[in-house]
């Protein structure tokens, strides 16, 4: 052969192995798709243990190409919403790895950007019913090949909270489960459940709010609806248009953050079923003795071990508070504060607790607390980190009020109660008796093992 030859076939050879090798992507457009507006296409791309970073696109009729999807394998289907400037989602490749990490599975990633890039969000809206009857056809050929129903869970964004709730529908609610991270709320608010997500389309719906007041949605939808930080607006999320476009995403967003720390078990989340925000912030739901010894449920992937006792309460509204970043998850203490003052005493607290070379703080200025002689005031107490074993204690009181005079606060005695559950926690509750708090100077303490009689 001549030395062209041999050229060629090394190139044919090089080029074959790369088609071997070929990973099909998520589609890229730009602002210029959206402007022009894009119609519909929906592509499912597969991966798996062996092909975890790799997707292939898959038919929507014949599997039998795809040796690599084990129908005996739990299916999960992560649905994008409405993509403005057409971009592929920046979160989907952690979303799938995470998953995988987790549990043998096939993820399915609906593609529809053709169709969800547009300029105008009516006609993202449109196509929705669409892409909920083409997954739903590509379920129902999964089922005829014996995959089970209850083993599949889809994973829905947004607009794409509402295809899985369509989706779940035409499959008459027998999916296994539906987490719907901030379900669209424009053009879906105020609609019957048949025209929106609702608990009925799967076996079990969780649904997480970030972003109620804007793009998401405000009403509970699910089985347990999570309304993190109250369900608005985020710590960490600008708080003014003049930061551009994450100003309007940001708060939307956070829901899939969210819900990819708690896949990756980073840290755990309790959540406390109440009836408002305010409530829990006032510490008047910090006990969840009708969830038995499992204590108030987690946030996320893991919640699926309360499903039979949220099934019983037939819809649960959950609240929880988190970090401005990942780690998102906060560490929950009940703390009671009596004082001795003669006088009703109000402020804000901070607080902070030491160990381990660590240190953690819970502000509690959500409002000026009131304090009364004798009498216990019961608070919330959300800590940035864990401390497994504090060893000192620091707080500080402020009025928040710089004309008058400073205050004191005689603390005749403060508790500290970690919530997690007894197994989970390496300490009891902290006590600490008779302490003079001078207005915004901190104080820190060696607390002590609160005596079992103090209640
Ligand atoms: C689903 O969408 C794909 C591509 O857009 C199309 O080829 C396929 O026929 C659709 N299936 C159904 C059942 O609508
Ligand atoms: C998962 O958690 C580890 C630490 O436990 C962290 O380093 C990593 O960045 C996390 N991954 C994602 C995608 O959040
Ligand atoms: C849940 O709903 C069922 C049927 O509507 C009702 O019988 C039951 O009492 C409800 N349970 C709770 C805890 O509200």
């Amino acid at each position: 052969m001549l030395l062209w030859q041999y050229l060629i076939t090394f190139l044919l050879v090089t080029v074959q192995i790369c088609k071997a090798e070929k990973c099909d992507e998520f589609t890229d457009l730009n602002l210029g798709h959206s402007i022009i507006g894009t119609s519909l296409k929906v592509r499912l791309l597969l991966y798996t243990r062996s092909h975890g970073t790799c997707g292939t696109l898959v038919s929507h009729t014949d599997l039998s190409a795809y040796p690599q999807f084990n129908l005996l394998n739990p299916t999960t289907f992560i649905i994008h919403g409405y993509r403005l400037t057409g971009s592929p989602p920046p979160w989907l490749g952690d979303l799938t790895q995470l998953l995988l990490v987790r549990k043998d599975m096939n993820v399915i990633v609906v593609d529809w950007n053709y169709g969800a890039a547009n300029l105008n969000y009516l006609e993202a809206v449109k196509n929705t019913r669409e892409v909920a009857s083409n997954v739903t056809a590509f379920i129902q050929m999964l089922q005829e090949q014996g995959a089970d129903l209850s083993s599949i869970h889809l994973i829905g964004v947004s607009l794409g909270a509402h295809i899985s709730g369509f989706t779940g529908a035409n499959l008459k609610g027998e999916i296994g489960r539906i987490s719907a991270l901030d379900p669209a709320g424009p053009e879906f608010k105020g609609r019957n459940p048949e025209d929106r997500l609702d608990s009925s389309d799967a076996q079990f719906v969780d649904v997480v709010h970030t972003d109620m007041d804007l793009l998401g949605f405000r009403e509970p939808l699910g089985h347990i609806d999570y309304y993190a930080n109250g369900g608005a607006d985020q710590p960490g999320c600008p708080k003014t248009i003049f930061s551009g476009q994450s100003y309007f995403k940001c708060d939307h967003q956070r829901s899939v953050y969210l819900f990819l720390d708690s896949i990756n078990a980073t840290c755990t989340s309790r959540t406390y079923p109440c009836s408002s925000y305010k409530d829990f912030l006032d510490g008047k739901c910090l006990t969840c003795s009708q969830f038995g010894d499992a204590g108030c449920p987690i946030f996320g992937y893991d919640v699926i071990k309360w499903k039979d006792i949220l099934l019983e309460q037939n819809q649960t509204k959950a609240y929880f508070k988190t970090n401005g970043k990942s780690p998102y998850c906060m560490t929950n203490y009940r703390m009671d504060v009596m004082i001795w003052n003669k006088d009703v005493q109000w402020g804000y607290l901070t607080v902070k607790l030491h160990g381990n070379g660590k240190e953690a703080q819970a502000t509690i200025n959500h409002k000026s607390l009131k304090f009364k002689k004798f009498t216990e005031t019961e608070l919330l107490a959300a800590f940035d980190k864990d401390i497994q074993s504090v060893e000192k204690v620091s707080v500080k009181f402020s009025t928040g009020n710089v004309l008058q005079p400073k205050r004191k606060l005689r603390i005749l005695q403060i508790r500290l109660e970690n919530l997690e559950p007894k197994e989970n926690k390496a300490q009891g509750s902290l006590c600490r008796y008779d302490v003079l708090l001078e207005e915004n100077k901190e104080v820190t303490f060696r607390p002590i093992p609160c005596e079992e009689s103090n209640f």
